[in-house]
């Protein structure tokens, strides 16, 4: 008996150390990412910086332009394309990720993959899944639920992306967008 409560609190004493705690964020970053979703490739510089409030994709697709889709903490985003000469805003109920919101995900072991030993987590139902190298705690790769899946090949902490990459262009104030949510910019004319 006395043997039996020991092995039994043992054993839960190595499955306890075993779960590593998940990534935090630093609070400004720069990855480059391939993202393939569907088939459909492209190469993202994602700028994540906390302190400011504001998160950047630029997502060069493949043999094509480049879409900025610009983030803010109070809820309100741009996707705008310079050379197709267009833009969105968009708002968002959430605003930017905080750099602990792996902070509760599900723990789902190892799996090697990109030929890294990663660990693997899970957050909010399948959401997304984030694999992060064993050693340096770097993400590898990262998939959404709709098979939306990034693999990262730099993460470079505290580089950042000069304020007037972030500035949306002047023709998403000056064209008639208001406040309204999910209105699509018409391509403004050569002129
Ligand atoms: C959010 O912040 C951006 C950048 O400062 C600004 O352009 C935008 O108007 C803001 N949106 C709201 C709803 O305050
Ligand atoms: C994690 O869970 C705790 C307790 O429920 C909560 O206070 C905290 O906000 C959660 N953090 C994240 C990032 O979800
Ligand atoms: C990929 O295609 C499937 C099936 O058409 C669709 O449900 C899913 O949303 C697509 N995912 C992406 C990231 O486009």
């Amino acid at each position: 008996m006395v043997n039996l409560t020991l092995s039994l609190s043992a054993c839960i004493c190595v499955v306890a150390a075993a779960e590593p705690s998940p990534p935090i964020w630093p609070e400004t970053f720069h990855a480059l990412a391939v993202q393939n979703r569907n088939g459909s490739l492209a190469l993202v510089d994602l700028y994540y910086e906390w302190k400011n409030g504001r998160n950047a994709n630029l997502i060069h697709k493949q043999l094509g332009t480049t879409l900025y889709d610009i983030e803010y903490n109070n809820k309100t985003s741009y996707y705008f394309d310079r050379e197709l000469g267009t833009c969105k805003q968009i708002d968002f109920p959430v605003g930017i990720l905080t750099p602990d919101w792996l902070a509760n995900a599900t723990y789902l072991g190892t799996d090697s993959v990109d030929t890294y030993d990663t660990h693997v987590w899970t957050k909010s139902e399948g959401f997304i899944k984030y694999w992060a190298d064993v050693k340096t705690g770097l993400p590898v790769r990262w998939r959404f639920f709709d098979g939306a899946q990034f693999e990262i090949m730099t993460f470079k902490e505290g580089e950042t992306l000069p304020d007037e990459e972030w500035q949306a262009p002047e023709y998403c104030f000056t064209k008639d967008l208001g406040a309204r949510a999910d209105v699509p910019m018409q391509p403004l004319a050569a002129a």
